[in-house]
């Protein structure tokens, strides 16, 4: 790791803003110096500014219950007025708001006054069926425009969304359903992935079935769930099953709904979304957002990180609604910003591996947010699948997720931005709510590989394990030290895992779990993750959670799991297994159908994302004589490096054992 950054740190290639970039700027130098004079008072002007609050507020931060901080607690807004009726009102009803790509090729488009219309109906869909300020509604959606208006909807009526990523399992889901107590789940029937429709309902039909009684039809009896409905989208037309006293098609209500519905204030403070993402333990933590603090910094980075010109610009970011991206950066921040967007279904090879090159070319996309997997995986096929759209459109990229080397950063910007664009690389957190770390187009000097310099109204620091500010050309763990606007207010259920987590580290600062870098010039590098949660192309996962559902299987008796690093995704979910003796059976003839089906099991127990790359079945697990498992030797291994420092394993053979055994 420490090689190679210094490799990294090398990087001498530095792009200035183009002049004509700077002279139509949206950001300026002097965003720094207004926000570093006073702080909170810097993001009530912008909140002023950028989004309309019924009733104003005079607070901006209360940081007096640390860590539990409120921003503009006694105003209030309406999110989903913020990011619709308020743009009609100015007379823009009439801009596109979302150009929706299907993976098949249909399209749908909604100009802000008909997004808007659909949104009241949806909102009155809602209070139909009982739902109110603060009850919790699961949508579980592909990349359709009913996700986006279903959000919306939920927001507009108070109540809070808890989006589960299409990819989760029944499992996943039914726990995020439990935890969060939602009332109603809204799904699909089905939605286009990879040129064929893959079903969604079953999983909730399977989720909802869990602990509930079948009854003499095998049709499972009252649910053991807190869910009263589900509102299903038809999409995929794929057969499915239904519950009349709990199904409800999503069309037919909408039809039966009133048009009319007058959006009402709430509290700046008022939840807004639930959101899971991994931890270090095996249960997903439920992140919580609230409202008028969240929109102001959407809204604030959305438009001065990608430079938005509202008028003109077609943006589009690639991000599933399923993660904080498509939350903030799909949603709020662009419907916010009153900006003209593209949504696409599908994967970004079907039909076609050019898909996402032909949809720029279709809308004319100026903004592009994109993950640096993407970018590698195409960079892979070759610049001759780009190379025959027309791209021109683009005038400025941005990368989220994980890192994104010089080498992808330079690629990104001379192939898919004719080598002029300006690459913003955004380091945020699903618990950040919004990006804290990023270039300012039109200010920064750009430097590939660097996430660069904390965003206005921003404090962030690199410490020693200590606590004390590592200074230039040094690491250290990269940590929040004041409160901000979008900062997650809590863990849904688990005020004292909330401070645990995150406040315990450091008294006061926000620990992130990324270690980080300063290079000469005071950037910061972001180097990974220091826990043990991995980022497989851009997304969290937890090793406790896929060793937990290893173990579960009732051939494991151990499990190990490492992210070990992989050239496209950032890192790879590598699982090392100990079977148990009584079921050991000819292990060398069934390894590889053992490894097989765990790599099923995981799939089919967390979802498609968590499935292990590769499943060695060995006979021992490297340990420290506490018994605590040393997974940064299974990480040499994994990557096929020399294996490190054993000195502290309790047994110093079982390495050799366990290389000995994977090379058979
Ligand atoms: C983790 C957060 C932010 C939305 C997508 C992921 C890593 C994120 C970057 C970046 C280096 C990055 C960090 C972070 N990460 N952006 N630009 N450079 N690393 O959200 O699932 O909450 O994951 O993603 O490790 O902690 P998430």
């Amino acid at each position: 790791m420490n090689n190679s950054i210094d490799n990294l740190l090398h990087e001498t290639r530095r792009f200035e803003p183009s002049a004509e970039f700077r002279a139509t700027a949206v950001a300026s130098a002097d965003l720094y110096a207004r926000a570093s004079e006073d702080r909170p008072a810097f993001w009530g002007e912008q909140s002023a500014e950028l989004l309309h609050w019924h009733k104003p507020f005079t607070k901006t931060l209360d940081w007096s219950r640390a860590p539990f901080a409120t921003w503009f607690e006694d105003g209030e807004l309406n999110v989903a007025y913020n990011c619709l009726d308020r743009h009609v009102e100015a007379g823009n009803g009439d801009r596109i708001a979302l150009n929706w790509e299907g993976e098949p090729g249909d399209s749908r488009t909604f100009t802000y006054a008909e997004l808007t219309a659909e949104v009241k109906r949806a909102a009155n869909v809602l209070i139909g069926l009982g739902i109110g300020e603060g009850d919790r509604v699961a949508i579980y959606l592909p990349m359709i425009p009913e996700a986006v208006i279903s959000m919306l909807a939920v927001a507009r009526i108070g109540a809070v969304h808890s989006v589960v990523f299409g990819g989760f399992s029944a499992d996943s889901l039914r726990a995020r359903i439990d935890d969060a107590q939602a009332r109603l789940v809204i799904t699909a029937d089905g939605g286009w992935r990879r040129g064929k429709v893959s079903a969604l309902k079953p999983a909730v039909d399977a989720a909802l079935a869990i602990g509930a009684t079948l009854n003499e039809h095998g049709e499972p009896g009252p649910t053991t769930s807190s869910v009263e409905s589900v509102l299903v989208v038809r999409r995929g037309e794929n057969e499915v099953d239904w519950f009349p006293e709990r199904d409800l098609w999503w069309h037919d209500e909408m039809a039966a709904a009133g048009e009319h519905h007058e959006a009402q204030p709430f509290p700046a403070e008022s939840p807004l979304f639930i959101l899971y993402t991994s931890g270090t333990t095996g249960k997903p933590k439920g992140i919580l957002h609230t409202s008028g603090g969240y929109l102001t910094q959407a809204a604030f980075t959305h438009k001065n990180v990608f430079d938005l010109k509202p008028e003109t610009d077609v943006y589009w970011s690639t991000a599933d609604v399923g993660w904080i991206t498509g939350h903030t950066y799909v949603v709020y921040g662009p419907l916010a910003n009153g900006a003209t967007q593209v949504i696409y279904e599908g994967t970004p090879d079907a039909p076609h591996p050019g898909r996402w090159w032909e949809i720029i070319q279709k809308y004319r996309v100026s903004i592009l947010y994109a993950a640096p997997t993407a970018i590698r995986t195409f960079m892979k096929l070759g610049r001759q699948i780009p190379d025959a759209y027309d791209l021109s459109s683009l005038r400025l990229l941005g990368s989220v997720g994980e890192p994104i080397n010089p080498e992808a950063w330079i690629w990104y910007r001379d192939v898919i931005g004719a080598g002029t664009t300006p690459i913003v690389d955004t380091w945020w957190q699903t618990e950040t709510g919004a990006m804290m770390i990023s270039a300012l187009p039109g200010v920064t000097t750009l430097k590939p590989g660097s996430a660069q310099v904390p965003l206005p109204g921003l404090k962030i620091e690199v410490l020693d394990d200590a606590g004390t500010p590592v200074g230039k050309n040094a690491g250290g763990l990269l940590v929040v030290s004041e409160p901000w606007p979008a900062m997650l207010r809590g863990i849904w259920g688990d005020p004292d895992r909330y401070v645990e987590t995150y406040w315990s580290t450091f008294p006061g600062k926000y620990f992130a779990g990324d270690g980080a870098r300063l290079d000469r010039d005071g950037d910061i590098w972001l180097l990974g993750r220091v826990d043990d949660v991995m980022n497989v192309s851009g997304h969290r996962l937890s090793t406790a959670e896929i060793e937990s559902s290893l173990v579960s299987h009732p051939r494991v008796a151990e499990a190990a799991v490492v992210g070990a690093a992989d050239e496209t995704t950032g890192q790879a979910v590598v699982a090392f297994v100990i079977v148990r003796v009584e079921q050991a059976g000819d292990l060398r003839q069934e390894a590889d159908a053992l490894a097989a089906e765990l790599r099923t099991h995981v799939a089919g127990q967390i979802g498609a994302i968590a499935r292990p790359k590769q499943v060695f079945i060995v006979a021992e697990l490297p340990k420290t004589r506490s018994g605590k498992i040393m997974r940064r030797l299974l990480r040499d291994l994994a990557e096929g490096r020399e294996i490190g420092d054993t000195t502290t394993l309790a047994d110093t053979q079982v390495m050799s054992i366990i290389s000995t055994n994977i090379k058979a």
